[in-house]
């Protein structure tokens, strides 16, 4: 069930005797890859501890919408806001009745108030209360208002009672939250993207770099996840944030970049739009160099090259589908194509970097793809954001072609 991949899901918890199913469905819930944070009504405590929900989830557990110190730490409307999807499992009649009616009485009420995600029900209660038309009203208020209603199930009750109300089981809750979201072009696919430049160090204080921002492999990055992919972004030293749900890892010489890039293998898709340093100083001084008045005004560095990144991991038995970038002042397509063959790769991004409104640190960018037939696919200037939404619907679709 990709689609509940690092999706956030706060799920509360009602007063119900369902409530003891409720610490499974966090475990099915976190199995998928869901992040869980778990709201309790003072209700839901007389049923299950929070510390059993605290424990299963990761998380300390939300339980007063007027406790200062939780407050602090991640507020209603924090919480509210961070959700993919509120699920309420076990929902009980009351709380049923007070969601129909808006009521934003303690915290889990009030984070459904202020929340734009989906809101899902999972209700629970005996037969005789669901089948009351007080509560059938609840059910078609709410059902109106676009929150979603997973069962109930029918079957024998705890109460001794047969019917309608059961709470539905753990995993076909798990899948009925999956079904809330949508499958990305890439869902299930594991990226590895480099940004960034590399540094060289010379001596302790200095080294070689280039002027890469990172800003078209971040950018890349975040479409990447938006797209629905597992991404990890291998990035030299650059001051970027990290896009949402990517995995970050920062290295600073080309050598860390590989070696970083190996440790985050399989994947199944690589962008390389880092400016690697093809090659570094031979040797790094110990300590500061000093003028050395026996070499004139010169001073003669001793470089050695750098392992390719790229060629390295299009060369593995577990080769992924490889996507390099190839920056260029001169002879842009025919310098690509070669770079495309050379390295093994699928995919070449051709960046015009003599142009500084599409290059480097710059705000836009301007690209030709070209594949292993010579094909050239143009995409015109637009924000890097923009350029990296159309190459991963690009290359989404040339991965699965082949
Ligand atoms: O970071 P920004 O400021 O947003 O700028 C974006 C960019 C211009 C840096 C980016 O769009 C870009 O073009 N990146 C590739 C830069 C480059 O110098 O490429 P190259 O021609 O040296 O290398 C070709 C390919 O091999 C690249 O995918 C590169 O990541 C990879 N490579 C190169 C050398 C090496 N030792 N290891 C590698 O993996």
């Amino acid at each position: 069930m990709q689609r509940l991949y690092r999706k956030r899901i706060v799920l509360g918890v009602g007063g119900g005797i369902a409530a003891y199913k409720s610490a499974e469905l966090v475990r099915r819930l976190r199995d998928h890859g869901a992040e869980v944070r778990v709201v309790m009504t003072q209700g839901g405590r007389e049923f299950i501890t929070p510390l059993t929900l605290q424990a299963l989830s990761g998380h300390p557990v939300h339980l007063d919408l007027l406790d200062p110190a939780a407050e602090a730490a991640m507020g209603h409307i924090e919480l509210a806001r961070w959700a993919d999807l509120v699920l309420i499992a076990p929902a009980t009649a009351d709380l049923m009745a007070r969601l129909a009616q808006g009521v934003a009485n303690d915290l889990l009420t009030t984070v459904v108030l202020a929340t734009n995600a989906p809101v899902a029900l999972a209700p629970a209660m005996n037969q005789a209360m669901w089948a009351d038309p007080a509560t059938q009203a609840n059910r078609e208020q709410l059902l109106a208002r676009g929150i979603r209603l997973f069962g109930p199930g029918s079957g024998s009750q705890a109460c001794g009672d047969i019917g309608m109300g059961r709470m539905l089981e753990a995993e076909e809750l798990a899948r009925a939250a999956a079904d809330c979201f949508e499958t990305g072009m890439l869902t299930g696919r594991h990226l590895l993207i480099t940004a960034g430049p590399t540094q060289e160090n010379i001596d302790p204080v200095r080294y070689i770099t280039n002027h890469s921002s990172g800003k078209m492999g971040f950018a890349l990055a975040e479409a990447a996840a938006e797209a629905g992919a597992r991404v990890t972004l291998v990035t030299g030293p650059v001051f970027l944030p990290t896009p949402d749900r990517v995995q970050r890892i920062d290295v600073v010489s080309a050598r860390d970049m590989l070696a970083a890039c190996e440790a985050a293998m399989p994947c199944d898709i690589l962008i390389a739009a880092a400016a690697v340093a093809d090659y570094r100083p031979e040797v790094v001084a110990p300590h500061k160099l000093k003028k050395d008045p026996s070499t004139g005004d010169g001073l003669l560095l001793q470089m050695v090259r750098n392992p390719d990144i790229l060629a390295t991991l299009a060369g593995r038995a577990d080769r992924p589908f490889c996507v390099g970038f190839a920056a260029e002042t001169e002879n842009l397509l025919e310098y690509a194509a070669r770079k495309l063959r050379d390295k093994n790769l699928d995919l070449i991004v051709a960046n015009d970097v003599a142009n500084p409104s599409i290059g480097f640190n710059s705000e836009d960018n301007a690209v030709s793809v070209i594949d292993r037939q010579q094909h050239e696919t143009r995409f015109g200037q637009a924000s890097k954001g923009h350029i990296a939404r159309a190459l991963v619907a690009f290359i989404a679709e040339r991965y699965k072609e082949s």
